[in-house]
């Protein structure tokens, strides 16, 4: 049995380092699935997350819609996995509460997403304790609710992007928690997947991670960007100044990004390294047009399905229905296990 659960925050259309981090395996294992009926397959939006980022409601409506119409038109197909947004799993919100009763506040406060937030606060001069009691419990909490999305699936494989590493090994810490506490084996440590391409970095600051939070637009490109869009940002990517090309993701960061990303599109599947070898003799200039032609190509399928998906609102909805369905079944069944095991599910 191999189920595999996976999510993406909805903040729109997703950039290259989700799809090359995330939604490419994801497309992957589903094309393993159609071979093999033992592979069930979820997929969430996970609008709940979404909400320790408060922001006006109807922005929140569009760009869960936008990101589900990303996930169908990167080729996931409601036949084979359930697509479906994450606050239409009511149990989610109750596992996350059970969950939360065997967790440790020491190991949540260590998390890197965590510390950072209060390092962030700290820094605005506030005394420690005052930053800490402005921050909200919601994103303290967060890696519970993950481990809940995860583990309600009794999930097996969760094909992630490196920065998730830690939240994973959290789910896992839950699970021990959980069925040590309450005597049971009901809940499944799941495994970390990691893509070959496990961060793609910004192309305006290649030591920091592409990521859809920074404010240049410039230093991401959307798996949805027009040919022009995607030529002039990869024109801007910043590299070095020391010439020829070599992989070196430490010394060499911009370089070795624009390698990783040619190689996660290159249909011979050349490394990253063999790549280098290839344009050993020739400049960034050479590197970012065989990128930009990379990329024009190997997004072209992905932005013209977008447009359809965008146009036809009843395939979105269709898809996030038959997903929803199938997710509150596979929830419903641990959630009665869980139930039993922690003493609920009986009246009298
Ligand atoms: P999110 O929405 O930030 O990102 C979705 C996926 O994209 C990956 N990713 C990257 N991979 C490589 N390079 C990058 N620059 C890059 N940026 C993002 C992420 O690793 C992720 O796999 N907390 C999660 C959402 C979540 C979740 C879950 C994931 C909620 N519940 C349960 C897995 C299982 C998040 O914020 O992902």
């Amino acid at each position: 049995r191999k189920v595999v659960f996976s999510a993406i925050q909805p903040t729109g259309i997703p950039h290259l380092g989700n799809y090359l981090g995330a939604l490419s395996q994801w497309k992957r294992l589903q094309d393993e699935a159609i071979k093999d009926p033992n592979i069930k397959l979820y997929f969430s939006v996970v609008d709940l997350h979404a909400l320790t980022v408060p922001g006006p409601k109807e922005a929140l409506v569009a760009s869960k819609k936008q990101t589900l119409a990303a996930l169908l038109a990167i080729g996931l197909d409601p036949e084979h996995c359930a697509l479906f947004y994450q606050s239409r799993i009511k149990q989610i919100a109750n596992l996350y509460w059970i969950l939360g009763c065997t967790s440790s506040m020491g190991y949540l406060s260590r998390m890197t997403q965590w510390k950072s937030k209060l390092k962030l606060d700290a820094d605005t001069s506030l005394e420690d304790s005052r930053a800490k009691a402005a921050l909200k419990h919601g994103l303290f909490s967060y890696p519970i609710l993950q481990a809940a999305d995860i583990l309600i699936h009794r999930a097996t494989h969760v094909p992630v992007g490196d920065d998730q590493r830690q939240h994973l090994e959290f789910a896992r810490e839950c699970v021990t928690n959980f069925n040590s506490t309450w005597k049971t084996n009901c809940l499944v440590a799941p495994e970390t997947v990691i893509a070959p391409t496990k961060r793609i970095m910004s192309l305006t600051n290649p030591r920091e991670k592409m990521s859809k939070s920074d404010p240049k637009a410039r230093s991401r490109i959307h798996i949805t960007d027009a040919p022009e869009e995607i030529e002039k940002k990869i024109k801007g990517a910043v590299t070095d100044a020391l010439g020829n090309i070599t992989y070196d993701p430490v010394e060499r960061p911009g370089i070795a990004n624009l390698l990783d990303i040619l190689s996660a599109f290159d249909k011979q599947g050349r490394t990253p390294a063999q790549l280098a070898e290839e344009f050993a003799d020739q400049q960034a200039p050479d590197l970012k047009a065989a990128v930009t032609k990379a990329l024009i190509d190997g997004l072209a399928e992905i932005r013209d399905r977008y447009q359809f998906f965008q146009e036809n609102e009843k395939a979105l909805k269709d898809a996030e229905e038959t997903g929803t369905i199938r997710a509150i079944r596979s929830a419903g069944n641990t959630m009665s296990m869980v139930e039993k095991a922690v003493g609920i599910y009986d009246f009298f």
